[in-house]
């Protein structure tokens, strides 16, 4: 497909081919000075709290290539100019934000996206986010987050496509074609960036920025394929992680870096580095001093220094003394121009200051956020079919300290500066039974025990903590709400910061009193329906066994209230799947489907209870979702029952509504390779379809597994193998699936 960039007249002109980029970056590259070439390789702060030379001084002398942390059209103009008319090298900036579900119109949060089991959602929503942006001005978002998690005390997991490789694939790709599309030049797309490079999301204990150790075996099979599935989607940036791995700092880590994203996979964009890492080499006890963390994050191939100052302080000097070769500059320089080009930014450095306001107020936006955010929803207990509930209840009661926050229902990684709009669960409610009386009493607050640090970069007022005495009588008056009404929807989980960036905790549990809240209302013995508003999977075990319905609603966006009451009422069919397994307690995590058999498997004679204290098995299983209508699975079909080595097999079965309204469902297909070179899972995602289907109507789903499904990075023999060996296959609404078919690959 043609790529178009735009012309100062706004008109349509053919993308620079590869050709045209790299003649006009060569061009650009020979009229650049030492310092100005590390200037492209600096991005500074545009905030108060990053300290160090104002902004435009820096610009005005060529220091700087791109700005981060500024949110404001009129400034980046302002910039700009500076950088396009004052400069030396008159070089335009590329200024970038963490657009992660959304600019303006809110998007559910990934993992909520990754709950659709759609990729179209995550696509159309990064389409939304990326237009929404560039008309702001911004040309480069910190996205999509790749990080598989499978550990729900990290804060992160909000941020990623949950805890399987295959369908954290799947999303990988559809948010970069969201955020990209086509061509880089178009002017309602922006570059994006897979991060956090690679395997942050292993921390130990799930604590943020800990550490991470994995084999090779576990890098490939699970780690780094969402990482090379944004890279085959066309993603333009890279951002190294943190932490260290295997000893190593993410962001001086060759085999990263260097050996698997350049080497391997042949990646010709460009690698930042997250905030302040290349200092942080020393603060990590890897560099000696910032001179070596220069030279070691430029030679492990970070191409641009996110806000440490490091390399403007030190790179010319190891060019000057010969540690590092001009050379080295260049090819770190070129990559970073080539964005520019390609986005058309010589033609087009400024941004229209009324383009905003047109595009964010288009109605399809909302829609897209209301459609992603009932999709994204996931029923998890309709115990009598309490729900879907009756439009012509007159008198409901909405609980919950998150019953009317738009912050929580916007949730975590809002765009810096953003004031959150959300139409909140209370609102939603009051919307679809205008009718009705709807009270609302939020209860007893809850906090973090520790505050975010965030906070300290946020000036607005954090509101003072209720004494006792007021979180008891706001306890007393949700209860006396909710006796005075039919029906009870409780809305409790997690505050937007409670998940995120240093935001892990050591329990899943409810915070705060909201248990004892949840008790006291069922207690009463009215119907109740708990909406759940969190960023992570949460131990809420009291309230599977006690109360009657449960909807993950997750961090839904701008438009949450009106999806939930959407949902509550019948409007629409929950159709969402769980990402991530729900532990029964955050201790133990980290819990996941994909893990390897052992001599004492569940089910086995030997089968030895992991905890005295407990059984370890899921709250809810990977791949959970339930409906207000049932379906089948059935006729499981492998169209052979051997395949050679490096040939495929197609896998069928049908799916069918048996239940009276129309509804989704999501046929899941697993595998697990018996024997061979390694143990393997017990169970591997390898096929997903989401269908509609009509009361009766039956569909076929068809999946091919071949070499790419049935291969695995083999830790015995240090590299890609496809055993010749026996295979069970299933399919069904979840992990737990039980029709199954056998499959024996054959040399
Ligand atoms: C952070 C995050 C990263 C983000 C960057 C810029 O600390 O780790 O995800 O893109 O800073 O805000």
């Amino acid at each position: 497909m043609s790529k178009v960039v735009r012309t100062n007249t706004g008109a349509a002109a053919p993308d620079p081919s590869e050709a045209e980029v790299a003649a006009r970056v060569e061009a650009l590259m020979g009229r650049m000075s030492l310092e100005e070439k590390i200037g492209q390789l600096t991005q500074i702060g545009g905030a108060a709290f990053v300290p160090g030379p104002k902004p435009e001084d820096v610009i005005r002398k060529g220091g700087a290539g791109s700005v981060l942390w500024l949110n404001n059209t009129k400034q980046f103009n302002v910039l700009q100019k500076i950088a396009v008319e004052e400069s030396p090298a008159k070089i335009p900036l590329l200024f970038a934000l963490d657009v992660i579900h959304g600019y303006r119109t809110i998007f559910p949060v990934p993992l909520a996206m990754a709950s659709s089991w759609d990729p179209s959602v995550a696509e159309r929503a990064q389409a939304v986010a990326a237009k929404e942006a560039r008309a702001a001005g911004l040309h480069w978002t910190f996205g999509p987050m790749l990080d598989i998690a499978r550990d729900a005390r990290w804060g992160r997991i909000v941020e990623g496509a949950g805890e399987d490789p295959f369908l954290g694939v799947a999303m990988a790709a559809a948010q970069v074609r969201g955020f990209q599309g086509p061509s880089l030049g178009a002017p309602d797309r922006i570059v994006a960036c897979a991060k956090h490079f690679a395997g942050y999301g292993v921390a130990d204990g799930g604590r943020d920025y800990d550490p991470v150790y994995l084999p090779e075996g576990q890098l490939r099979n699970v780690y780094f394929p969402p990482f090379e599935a944004a890279l085959k989607a066309g993603v333009g940036t890279f951002m190294s992680a943190y932490m260290d791995l295997n000893d190593v700092p993410a962001s001086g880590n060759r085999f990263l870096l260097r050996d698997v994203l350049r080497g391997e996979w042949g990646f010709k964009g460009f690698v930042i580095s997250d905030a302040f890492a290349v200092g942080s080499l020393v603060t990590q006890g890897f560099a000696r001093d910032g001179r070596d963390a220069a030279f070691r994050a430029l030679s492990a191939g970070v191409n641009m220094d996110m806000a440490s100052n490091t390399y403007p302080q030190h790179l010319a000097g190891l060019v000057e003394d010969g540690t590092l070769k001009l050379d080295d500059i260049d090819a770190a320089v070129r990559p970073i121009l080539a964005v520019k080009v390609r986005m058309g930014l010589f033609e087009q450095p400024y941004t229209d200051e009324s383009k905003l306001a047109q595009v964010v107020a288009l109605p399809e936006h909302r829609k897209e956020a209301r459609l992603a955010a009932q999709r994204s929803m996931v029923l998890l207990r309709n115990e009598g079919r309490l729900l879907p509930l009756a439009k012509s209840l007159k008198n409901v009661a909405v609980i919950g300290p998150l019953a009317d926050s738009m912050e929580a229902t916007e949730g975590s990684w809002m765009v810096f500066g953003h004031t959150p709009a959300a139409v909140t669960v209370v609102e939603g409610i009051r919307a679809k039974l205008p009718g009705a009386k709807v009270e609302y009493a939020p209860g007893p607050e809850i906090r973090r025990d520790i505050a975010s640090w965030f906070d300290t970069m946020m000036p607005e007022a954090k509101k003072v903590p209720q004494t006792p005495e007021q979180a008891e009588a706001a306890c007393q008056t949700a209860v006396a709400t909710a006796r005075s009404a039919d029906v009870v929807v409780m809305v409790l989980g997690e505050n937007a910061d409670m998940a995120g960036e240093a935001a892990s905790r050591a329990s899943l549990d409810l915070p705060g009193r909201q248990e004892e809240l949840l008790k006291a209302v069922v207690t009463l013995g009215k119907p109740v329906v708990l909406v759940l508003l969190n960023g992570r999977p949460l131990s809420i075990g009291w309230a599977a066994e006690n109360v009657p319905a449960i909807l993950e609603a997750w961090e839904p966006g701008s438009e949450g209230g009106h999806a939930i009451a959407d949902i509550l009422f019948g409007d629409v069919n929950p159709g969402g799947k769980l990402p991530v397994t729900f532990p029964r307690k955050g201790s133990h995590a980290p819990l996941y489907y994909a893990r390897n058999l052992t001599h004492s498997p569940e089910g086995s004679p030997m089968y030895n209870p992991r905890y005295w204290d407990g059984l370890p098995t899921p709250l809810y299983p990977f791949g959970f979702g339930l409906s207000y209508t049932t379906f089948s699975i059935t006729s499981l079909k492998v169209s052979a029952p051997q395949v050679k080595v490096g040939r495929s097999v197609t896998v069928t079965a049908d799916v069918t509504n048996t239940g009276s309204v129309v509804g989704d469902e999501v046929a899941q297909l697993y595998i697990h390779q018996r024997a061979g070179s390694d143990s393997r899972p017990m169970r591997e995602l390898k096929g997903f379809e989401r269908l509609t289907l009509k009361p009766g109507e039956t569909k076929t789903v068809t999946f091919t597994l071949g070499p790419a499904e049935l291969s695995h990075w083999s830790t015995n023999a240090g590299k890609w193998i496809q055993d010749a060996e026996a295979f069970d296959v299933w399919v069904g609404a979840n992990s737990l699936a039980t029709l199954h078919a056998d499959l024996v690959v054959v040399c």
